[in-house]
């Protein structure tokens, strides 16, 4: 039997700053975050992202130095994608191969740095490397082919483990990826490596700043529709989410974060496996966009958001925040 007002007043445990935090249900620590971070070639440049204001790519030196930081700052992870010379972009993104490719240099080079102290997650999918802009491989129709790609994909997987990479994170939304890559890396000795599938990942519109600091927004034409989800649809991510387990994915990511929250809570709850959200590019933009029209508070806005994650059962956020919510964190 549970107590009614005035009995129960909820309002008591509220009343005082202590009482607050000894009953707050979950919190947020720098240990919780994943730093997507995005390397270009050169040393010592740092280049900012006009649609993303405040994240910069960074050359190989650079991203050092910001693993050393994310080490200082307690962030367990980084995420990395490159923004690759016009000149290695081709049909077929075969750069995705090369083991001196810029991913791989800068694998090789935060590891040297930082040996087991961070770790080192890379993206899976080939929209870094084409001249489309699509993740995968293209026939002539224009339509992106599922099973060709999926070699490719096993081929750049196989690359980033051989630099070094700790968790292979595909964002490409291809049929059967995970089982793939899965064989794939056990076959070449990469047991201990982790998959981390971008499970549900939908086609959204959130992901416009992103494909400016990769440099693929000017070269995508027409839209990822016909391989990442409908926004309408959560069942179907469910399916996507078993499917991925069962091939031997070791968590698996809901992408956007914060409109998409009702598919984290709803995988968490179906399979009771690590959970990862993506708090995508369009997501930091909007609130970037609100503290700039000075609708709000960033500091307030950007520590509720990474909380609404963790509340919906998420093990951990991808969020261009990470470093400045941590030091936020560890004041
Ligand atoms: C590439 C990829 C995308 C994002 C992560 N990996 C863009 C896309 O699918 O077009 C988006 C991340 C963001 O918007 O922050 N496959």
């Amino acid at each position: 039997m549970i107590a009614s007002y005035p009995q129960a007043r909820l309002r008591r445990t509220r009343t005082t700053a202590w009482s607050r935090a000894l009953h707050r249900e979950v919190l947020i620590t720098p240990a919780d975050l994943i730093w997507p971070l995005f390397v270009t070639e050169g040393t010592g440049v740092e280049q900012p992202i006009a649609s993303l204001p405040g994240v910069s790519r960074w050359s190989v030196d650079g991203m050092v130095a910001r693993a050393r930081e994310a080490v200082d700052l307690g962030i367990p992870c980084l995420a990395l994608f490159p923004n690759t010379q016009a000149e290695r972009r081709s049909d077929d993104g075969r750069e995705a191969l090369n083991p001196d490719n810029l991913m791989c240099r800068a694998i090789r080079a935060i590891r040297d740095a930082c040996g087991d102290a961070i770790g080192i997650l890379t993206d899976v999918a080939l929209d870094p490397y084409t001249t489309h802009g699509q993740d995968g491989l293209v026939n002539h129709a224009g339509y992106v082919e599922n099973d060709a790609t999926v070699e490719v994909l096993v081929g750049q997987s196989l690359n980033q483990a051989a630099a070094g990479a700790d968790i292979i994170a595909p964002s490409d939304m291809m049929d059967g990826r995970i089982g793939a890559i899965r064989d794939a890396l056990e076959g070449a000795g990469h047991a201990n490596v982790q998959i981390m599938s971008y499970a549900a990942k939908y086609a959204s519109a959130f992901y416009g700043p992103f494909r400016d600091a990769v440099g693929s927004s000017g070269l995508l034409k027409g839209d990822k529709k016909t391989y990442q989800m409908d926004p309408g649809n959560a069942e179907e991510a469910l399916r996507e989410v078993e499917l991925d387990l069962a091939e031997g994915a070791d968590s698996v990511m809901v992408k956007p974060g914060l409109p998409y929250l009702d598919i984290a809570v709803r995988v968490k709850e179906a399979f009771g496996v690590p959970v990862f959200a993506y708090q995508v590019s369009g997501e930091y933009a909007m609130i970037e966009a609100a503290v700039a029209a000075g609708a709000g508070e960033r500091d307030a806005l950007v520590l509720e958001t990474l909380l609404a994650f963790k509340r919906a059962g998420c093990s951990g956020v991808l969020t261009y925040y990470a470093a400045h919510a941590a030091r936020l964190l560890n004041r």
